[in-house]
């Protein structure tokens, strides 16, 4: 069952049902300031940081579910209604909310009365704009009161809501013409305040919450909206909000605009006061006054379409699939740039107090992202590389407002470093900017011991091979990028987290079959950079160790018909048939067969069968089978979870596209491609109602085959599968792959299609690139015409003769 459509003229997702089976939500904003918002227009904003900065209040987890957001009431006689349903939920007699790039518009129309409210963050700006347009669609005249409400956060989101004792006396306001200031801690260290405004004069206001609401009301029955008046309360203390109130009146056809911005001001601490207890209120002034005409709005919702479009523009796909087309030029791109900005901090499942950027997070990211924002990839892969420690090891995360690794999380994962390979040369590959190298980079953020980039990469490569165990495969540590297979905790306090605990490592033989794939791979690449850039000891001495690690793993990763998955403290197989549960992980199968790849090899052929038999289902590939169905104290997290979910043979989508990969790459495009469909949003949107997330994203995980409600997904928006699913299809299946010195053209498609175009922009070059498919093969490229002349192989040199070149790609044997 569907709850709405996808536009893709307007690039939008069109909810035509506000009751959709969990809130689907969008994202505000793209440099500083953003917001979330769901299509009920819950959902909150902040300030760079979702936890120090929030500006107002959200209740995760809350009953109902999606309380809190920037909510408009209208009293039409005895009825009051939202536009966007919540919080009064007064069935309308028309509702729609369009989710586009940067913006959300949600539409309600009652008893001949409409209110259209279009929610988005303008380029360069530290607001939300909510702009309210009415209009009387009937042939009488309309008198109705509008209220809208916002409630404030106190800034840092965890103290907010756990320190009441402290924070019940803090909130502080200031009122001046038709704008509310919060400023709650603005008298001692805080240089910001927020502020919601209205371009039109109020009839009046509440910024105290019990005056507005009643004590003992609910977001959907607040006490002066039903009594029709404002209070004109001013807060002292408790819990802060902003109100604004109008009468209206509207005559048959007549429409009204009222333009809304939830702002930030942050100001120098000379600047902070107009007069003692008085905020400087110039640069709020001066932000009103950017948008306060409809005309103005116009057009920066007009920029921000060109700003999305030029984003998207990079990789556009023109196929047969509209699906494909919709996910590979909308939504999977988008989803690549909003995870960009959030890292795993702030969705409906993440509540942006616990999680900074991720180490091995933020370098995956990059892969979706970076032919999008190269610039801004290039900074990010600068400010992960600076949390790196002197022997390759690195914080797993660090905070976006400090930028400086964060010590509650520790280090210890071994997977890490690697990434760092992943995201610099996927970076290089993208641009040529081979400068970045030479980049002085700080180890843990001190300056005193910065060292190349290129050195970076060289200790992330390192520290694998310093890290062997008794096979001579890398120890785990911590836990790789499966953060719940824990196999130095044997953790029997509740009271204590899996991710954070102390680890015992002394001793430990634990070992990682996926580091060992991870290390091949992008071991691997790391001598193929080192051999671009002439450097050839180096490469030799690299190529050694890689060698090695593709000795160790045929040597004692391999179980027989899949590759093992670890080995335990104690040195027993992990994913192993002679395990009684968990006996075969996707993830060392998709590392080690690309690491082994070769079209030859039986164990990579034969371990990509044991995928599909053990571990494919209707919904995705599973992570692990048999899931376990007991706490086994040797693994950790992963056995904490019930059968189906999250690590423990749920599809975590993420890791999937590793498989796809990993088929194409032996030339399997029917079952690549089939992988894909099976979790790309666009393909289940029939499913909507049993996948529960957003059919225009993709969601962290599905419950597996083992799972009570198989099919069923969670965690939607901030996840690698974003990027991951966005590489493969684009690089692997369409097969159009960023190299140092041009671009590959090797797909791996079904082979039911005739072909596809691909306009791919590199380097600042436009590419026309026409594939045909005339046998009907999955893989091989015959014949590659660049501009009417034969290409010797398939890599199209970068060229700069013409800002647009054409490619006519003949796939064949
Ligand atoms: C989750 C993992 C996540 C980890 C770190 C665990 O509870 O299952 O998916 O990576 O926490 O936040
Ligand atoms: C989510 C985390 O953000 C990521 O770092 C980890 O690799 C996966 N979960 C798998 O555990």
């Amino acid at each position: 069952m569907k709850y709405g459509f996808f536009d893709d003229e307007n690039k939008e997702y069109v909810i035509t049902d506000p009751a959709t089976p969990y809130p689907w939500i969008n994202y505000l904003g793209n440099h500083d300031f953003f917001s979330l918002i769901s299509n009920t227009s819950g959902g909150y904003s902040f300030y760079k940081d979702a936890k120090y900065r929030r500006l107002n209040r959200y209740r995760y987890n809350n009953t109902p579910t999606d309380d809190g957001g920037r909510y408009f009431y209208i009293k039409d006689g005895d009825t009051i209604w939202s536009p966007g349903w919540k919080p009064v939920k007064t069935s309308m007699d028309y509702y729609e909310c369009r989710h586009g790039l940067g913006y959300t518009l949600i539409k309600g129309r009652k008893d001949n009365l409409e209110a259209e409210v279009l929610y988005f963050v303008p380029l360069h700006f530290t607001g939300e704009i909510q702009r309210v347009k009415l209009k009387n669609t009937g042939s009488e005249k309309k008198s109705f009161k509008l209220f809208s409400l916002i409630e404030w956060a106190l800034w840092n989101a965890e103290d907010d809501m756990t320190n009441f004792q402290r924070n019940f006396n803090t909130g502080e306001v200031e009122i001046e013409d038709n704008v509310i200031y919060h400023k709650t801690e603005y008298r001692e260290r805080r240089n910001h305040y927020a502020f919601h405004s209205v371009n039109h004069d109020h009839s009046g206001f509440d910024t105290d919450r019990e005056s507005f609401m009643g004590l003992y009301n609910g977001f959907h029955e607040p006490k002066n909206v039903l009594n029709g008046r404002s209070s004109n309360s001013i807060a002292h203390g408790w819990s802060p909000i902003a109100s604004h109130y109008f009468e209206i009146e509207l005559k048959p056809g007549e429409e009204k605009t009222l333009i809304f911005i939830l702002g930030y001001v942050e100001l120098p601490e000379e600047k902070k006061w107009e007069s003692k207890g008085i905020i400087n209120k110039a640069p709020a002034r001066e932000m009103l006054s950017m948008y306060d005409s409809d005309e103005k709005v116009d057009r920066a919702m007009m920029d921000l379409a060109d700003y999305w479009n030029e984003l998207l523009s990079k990789y556009q796909i023109e196929s047969r699939d509209s699906k494909l087309n919709r996910m590979v030029n909308i939504w999977n791109q988008y989803q690549c740039m909003i995870t960009f900005n959030m890292s795993r901090s702030a969705s409906y499942f993440e509540s942006g107090i616990g999680r900074g950027m991720g180490f091995r997070d933020s370098n995956q990211d990059l892969i979706g992202f970076v032919h999008q924002v190269p610039d801004r990839a290039r900074q990010r892969i600068i400010d992960i590389a600076s949390t790196q420690f002197l022997d390759g090891s690195c914080y797993h995360q660090y905070q976006p407002l400090t930028k400086k690794g964060n010590n509650a999380i520790g280090s210890g994962f071994n997977d890490d470093p690697l990434w760092l390979i992943l995201g610099t040369t996927a970076y290089i590959k993208e641009t040529g900017d081979f400068s970045i190298l030479s980049e002085s980079v700080p180890f843990d953020n001190d300056t005193s011991l910065s060292k190349s980039l290129f050195d970076h990469l060289t200790v992330s490569f390192d520290h694998v091979i310093n890290n062997l165990g008794p096979h001579k495969l890398p120890l785990i540590g911590r836990a790789d990028w499966n953060d719940c297979l824990n196999l130095n905790c044997f953790s029997k306090d509740p009271n204590e987290s899996f991710q954070t605990t102390e680890n015992k490592t002394e001793g430990s033989r634990a070992e990682s079959l996926m580091i060992a794939g991870l290390f091949v791979v992008y071991g691997q690449e790391y001598v193929n950079l080192c051999k671009f850039l002439k450097k050839d000891d180096e490469a030799n001495r690299a190529q050694s160790h890689v060698d090695e690690m593709r000795i160790a793993i045929n040597k004692y990763g391999w179980d027989g018909e899949w590759f093992l998955r670890a080995y335990d403290f104690y040195g027993n197989k992990i994913g192993s048939n002679e395990n009684e549960e968990g006996k075969i992980f996707i993830e060392s199968n998709g590392w080690c067969s690309m690491a082994l790849f070769d079209k030859e090899d039986k164990k990579v052929i034969k371990a990509l069968d044991s995928v599909k038999k053990y571990l494919d289902c209707d919904y995705g590939i599973i992570l692990n089978y048999p899931s376990f169905t007991k706490y086994y104290i040797e693994l950790g997290e992963i056995s904490t979870y019930p059968e189906g979910y999250k690590e423990n043979g749920s599809v975590f989508c993420h890791n999937n596209p590793w498989i796809m990969i990993a088929e194409s790459m032996i030339g399997r495009g029917d079952q690549a491609f089939d992988y894909y469909k099976k979790i790309a949003p666009a393909y289940i949107e029939d499913i909507s109602d049993l996948h529960k997330t957003e059919p225009y994203v993709y969601a962290q995980m599905i419950a597996g085959k083992d799972a009570y409600k198989p099919g069923e997904a969670k965690n939607s928006w901030l996840t690698g599968t974003a990027a991951w699913n966005y590489y493969a299809v684009t690089q692997f299946i369409l097969g159009i792959k960023p190299d140092y010195d041009g671009l590959i053209v090797d797909p791996c498609i079904p082979t039911s299609w005739e072909g596809y175009k691909v306009v791919r922009n590199f380097r600042g070059v436009v590419y026309e690139i026409e594939i045909k498919n005339p046998d009907k093969v999955s893989k091989g490229v015959k014949k590659i015409v660049f501009d009417g002349k034969n290409l010797e192989s398939n890599k199209i040199p970068v060229v700069k003769r013409e800002s647009k070149h054409k490619v006519i790609v003949t796939m064949g044997n």
